[in-house]
């Protein structure tokens, strides 16, 4: 990190908020800078979840908050799947398959949640997802395997995931930074998701994650 007189001088002055002065002068630039905000609508906004069980159930909207909720035996969000149990928003109407798309929203998940995909992009060339980001033990991994970030039970963390088809990559920022960067896997029928989908091993019984301010942004 760059580290300048600016940076110093209000970390002296303010020394609570390192991150967002590490922004402010410019050590690390916002994941959004250059991007555009796509206007949404609860359109935009399709939940998935146990196909027997009503959406209230699982699913709450309150003061700007969605809860989404799944347990470890629940059914599959529809009675052909074979997928094992999810309750999730699904972003409808802004599929992509090229260009630069950026997912943001400031998650939440409650200590005791493992084994739970949080947010994932779904489609690819080969196989169902681009990318899956699951919550082990507080930390969250690249599917079960590469860490992504660590320590984030019980604390509302910004997530912005960029898409850059056209390059093949994607990036994930975690509190506006760089965590991590993985080759994508190819054009498709691509969309993002958020919430809580149970892995196929280590699960816990319950499964809760928090959404807030979600944004979609594309490049120009
Ligand atoms: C999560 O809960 C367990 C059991 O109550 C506790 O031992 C652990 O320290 C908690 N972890 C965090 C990060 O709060
Ligand atoms: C899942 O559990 C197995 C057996 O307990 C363990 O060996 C493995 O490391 C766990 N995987 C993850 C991603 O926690």
């Amino acid at each position: 990190m760059r580290v300048s007189y600016c940076y110093l001088l209000l970390l002296f002055l303010f020394p609570s908020s390192p991150k967002y002065f590490s922004q402010l002068c410019g050590a690390n630039p916002d994941p959004t800078n250059g991007f555009v905000s796509v206007p949404l609508s609860e359109y935009n906004f399709e939940l998935q979840k146990p196909y027997d069980i009503p959406l209230e159930q699982r699913y709450s909207y309150v003061d700007g908050v969605r809860h989404l909720w799944v347990y470890a035996d629940d059914k599959p969000h529809n009675p052909n799947s074979q997928t094992q149990p999810r309750t999730e928003v699904r972003i409808r109407g802004l599929d992509y398959s090229s260009g630069i798309w950026q997912f943001e929203g400031y998650g939440f998940v409650p200590n005791g949640t493992s084994g739970a995909t949080v947010a994932q992009i779904h489609g690819a060339a080969q196989g169902a997802t681009t990318i899956i980001l699951r919550i082990y033990n507080g930390d969250m991994r690249y599917y079960s395997g590469d860490l992504v970030a660590t320590d984030l039970y019980d604390k509302w963390f910004r997530l912005n995931i960029v898409h850059d088809v056209d390059g093949g990559t994607v990036t994930v920022y975690i509190d506006g930074l760089r965590k991590f960067q993985v080759k994508d896997k190819g054009p498709g029928d691509l969309y993002f998701k958020c919430g809580v989908y149970a892995a196929p091993r280590n699960i816990s019984y319950y499964m809760e994650s928090r959404w807030k301010d979600i944004k979609i942004y594309k490049k120009c």
